[in-house]
Formats: C-alpha cells, sequence, structure tokens
C-alpha cells in the first residue's frame, strides 16, 4: 500500500504549513531596503504574543543553540556564578556552554523524565554560599518530554532572590504553551525556528525583559556575533547587524497570520488535547508512559516499548510502511523511549493516522488484537473538544 503524505512527527523540525512554504518563495528583497525593514518591522512584532512579552523579540539567523549560548554570554560575566538545571540532553547543552566559557557553574539534576522539584531546588540555591548571577533551565526538555513548572519556579527563585536571572529554554514549545514572561518571572525566553513555530530551521528568537535589556549593556563577556546589543540597535531601525534570512523572516509573518486565524488560545488547546488523547491511546497500546500526566509536554510524548527490539521495529516499520517518521531516544534513553512530536500545524486527526498504524504494527507484533482500541481511546478525548 502507498502512503502519498509523509508524515513527519519528530519533536523539530515540524511540518511546515503551506502558507509558510510560499511565503518563504517570494522573491528575494536586499536586506539594506526599505523592502527589509517593513519585514522585520513586523516579525519582531507580531511575535511578541507567542513570547507572552511586550518587547520586541530578537531574531538570530542561526538554530536554538545559538540562543543558549547568547543567552548565557550576555546575561553571565566570566567571574559569575550561574546554575544550570539539568533534567536532559538540552540541559546538558546548556551545561556544556556554561563549561565552555565560565568557571563558576553549579548543576542542579533533575532526574531525566521527571520535573525540577522546587522547594528542593530552592534549597540547593541556598546552599550556593556565594552570590547567584543567573539560573538557565528548559521550559520543554524534548529529550524527556518534561514540561517544567515555569511559573512555580520563577515565582520560588524570585522570592529567594529578585536579582536572581531567570533564562528559559523554550525552543520545543514556544508557540503552544501559555508563554508569559511578567507572570512567569522570566527575563530571557528563548526559542527555535523549527518546532512550534513551525518554520523551517534556520531562526532563533530571544523574548527579553527591560531589565535584561539593561544587563545585556552592562555584562563583559567577550562576545562578537551574539552581542544582543548590536541586535537591539539595530532592531531599533527594523534591521538586523548582520545579513538575515530575509525568506524565514517573512515566514515568522506568515506564522503570525495562522497563529492570528486560529487564535492563539486554540492552538495551545489543541496542543494540549492532542497530548491528553495521544497518552489515552498508549496506555490503551499497553505502553508506559516516561512522564506522569501533571508534566508531560503539549508538544512531545514518550512512551516506553517492551523490548528494544519492538522499538525497533515500531520504529522501522513506521517509517518504512507507513511514511511516518518519529523520533528516538537521546542521551541513556536512547534504544530506552520513542517520542511523538505533535506540535505545529498538527490537527487532531493527523496523529489518529500514529494511532492507527501503531494499532496495526502491534497487532502483529504481540500477536494480540489491538485494532480499534486505541483509536476509540483517542477519540473519546479529541470529541469533548471538536
Ligand atoms: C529544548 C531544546 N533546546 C535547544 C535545542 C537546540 O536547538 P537547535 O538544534 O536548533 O540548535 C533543541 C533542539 O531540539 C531543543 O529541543
Amino acid at each position: 500500500m502507498n502512503y502519498y503524505h509523509p508524515l513527519l512527527l519528530t519533536p523539530g523540525p515540524t511540518p511546515v504549513p503551506d502558507e509558510i512554504l510560499q511565503a518563504t518563495q517570494l522573491p528575494m528583497v536586499g536586506h539594506r531596503s526599505s523592502d527589509f525593514e517593513q519585514i522585520a518591522e513586523e516579525a519582531f512584532r507580531v511575535i511578541r504574543p507567542v513570547f507572552g512579552t511586550t518587547n520586541d523579540v530578537i531574531i538570530l539567523t542561526s538554530s536554538g543553540t545559538s540562543a543558549l549560548e547568547s543567552s548565557m554570554l550576555n546575561i553571565a560575566n566570566p567571574e559569575d556564578d550561574i546554575v544550570i538545571i539539568v533534567s536532559g540532553a538540552f540541559g546538558n547543552r546548556f551545561k556544556q556552554i556554561a563549561e565552555t566559557y565560565y568557571e563558576n557553574v553549579h548543576i542542579f539534576e533533575v532526574n531525566w523524565g521527571e520535573a525540577v522539584n522546587v522547594p528542593d531546588f530552592i534549597d540547593f540555591l541556598k546552599s550556593i554560599k556565594r552570590p547567584v548571577t543567573a539560573v538557565f533551565t528548559q521550559y520543554c526538555e524534548t529529550s524527556t518530554t518534561v514540561l517544567h513548572p515555569i511559573n512555580e519556579l520563577g515565582n520560588a527563585l524570585k522570592a529567594y532572590n529578585p536579582s536572581i536571572y531567570y533564562v528559559v529554554d523554550g525552543v520545543s514549545c514556544i508557540g503552544a504553551v501559555d508563554a508569559n514572561m511578567e507572570r512567569d518571572q522570566i527575563d530571557v525566553l528563548i526559542s527555535g525556528s523549527q518546532k512550534a513555530i513551525m518554520l523551517p530551521p534556520g531562526l532563533a528568537f530571544v523574548a527579553y525583559n527591560d531589565r535584561a535589556k539593561t544587563r545585556f549593556k552592562e555584562v563583559t563577556t567577550p562576545r562578537f556575533y551574539l552581542d544582543f546589543n548590536k541586535y537591539l540597535t539595530s532592531m531599533a531601525d527594523h534591521s538586523t547587524p548582520f545579513t538575515p534570512n530575509v525568506s524565514l523572516f517573512r515566514g515568522v509573518n506568515a506564522y503570525a497570520q495562522l497563529v492570528k486565524r486560529e487564535g492563539l488560545d486554540q492552538v495551545i488547546q489543541r496542543h494540549y488535547v492532542i497530548r491528553d488523547a495521544l497518552r489515552q491511546a498508549l496506555l490503551a497500546l499497553d505502553f508506559e508512559l516516561l512522564v506522569e500526566s501533571t508534566y508531560a509536554s503539549p508538544t512531545v510524548t514518550a512512551f516506553i516499548p517492551s523490548t528494544k527490539d519492538e522499538l525497533n521495529f515500531i520504529k522501522n516499520e513506521l517509517k518504512q510502511r507507513f511514511a511516518i517518521t518519529i523520533a528516538g531516544g537521546q542521551g541513556h534513553l536512547k534504544g530506552q523511549i520513542l517520542r511523538i512530536g505533535h506540535m505545529g500545524q498538527i490537527s487532531p486527526f493527523d496523529i489518529l493516522q500514529v494511532v492507527s498504524a501503531l494499532e496495526i504494527l502491534l497487532s502483529e507484533y504481540r500477536n494480540q488484537n489491538y485494532i480499534g482500541t486505541a483509536i476509540t481511546k483517542y477519540m473519546e478525548v479529541v470529541k469533548a473538544y471538536v
């Protein structure tokens, strides 16, 4: 049987909607022209609500990791003490960046698959007998599919010490969660283009509050290409300091139109409904879920096949027979879990395809009839919302 429309269900890159693709294919304009100024002015502005900020958002022509790195270099001085919450592969990336540039790095380890325990974290902060400049964490730790309690953490952190900068990596959830920098007391919130923002890879975003903006000017850590001050200066002229990815800037504006058409609240709700429905479907297929429901991300879901052979069978057969691509685990979860991404322009019925394909594959592999079991559970959740 042939499947004509491959389904990309990795936690980024995600399928790019036609409207965005078309926008990115328009003829090129000069990046030092009034044509681009119009595009850029719009892009910096229209992306604000997705980050829950009233400031224009810095847009870098580079992948998400550049925003992880630059958010550190623009917030912390070389001799500062900084704290990294490591709960998976992307926490590790923050750690690697920190250890490349800084001497005084404190790591708070969280078991992979769990969310940060806020009181324990505050106790950890108290145990550091030197002033801490900044705390870095993921919002969604993509490798484990945990959504951390960003609001609870922000409030506790600022209650403990309001001068500590709170830097949050929202690469794999901004565009699918109710982000609000002021309410959650976030100073810097970063993201990338290729996930829930559903653009091709190649842009990174940095949202910041006024306090962080002032701090960027004061920090002495050497940086050149990723010096936020350069971006802020250019932004005032609706421009960028270096040649931007003009096509993707147009894509940002097309994305914002799509969000406006659907309504940001509806976009967010759709992600949560799919999460809840998919979790029920996976349980009906006798899978264990890696993450408890309170901390399950609305953008990506991890489940545990019963054996490595079963895991490989599912991943390979989904791809070869059904043209569906899902992701495996990272770090020590490689070979242990599978992850289904469900962010961007993904409808409940897109995910129904992977659920029904899993029914067929598991019925074969386990020699047990699952046909209709998971899709029933799935649709029971979805029907309450359509
Ligand atoms: C949470 C998180 N942070 C950072 C990154 C790194 O982004 P990039 O691969 O675009 O550099 C990713 C990519 O998957 C991610 O999921």
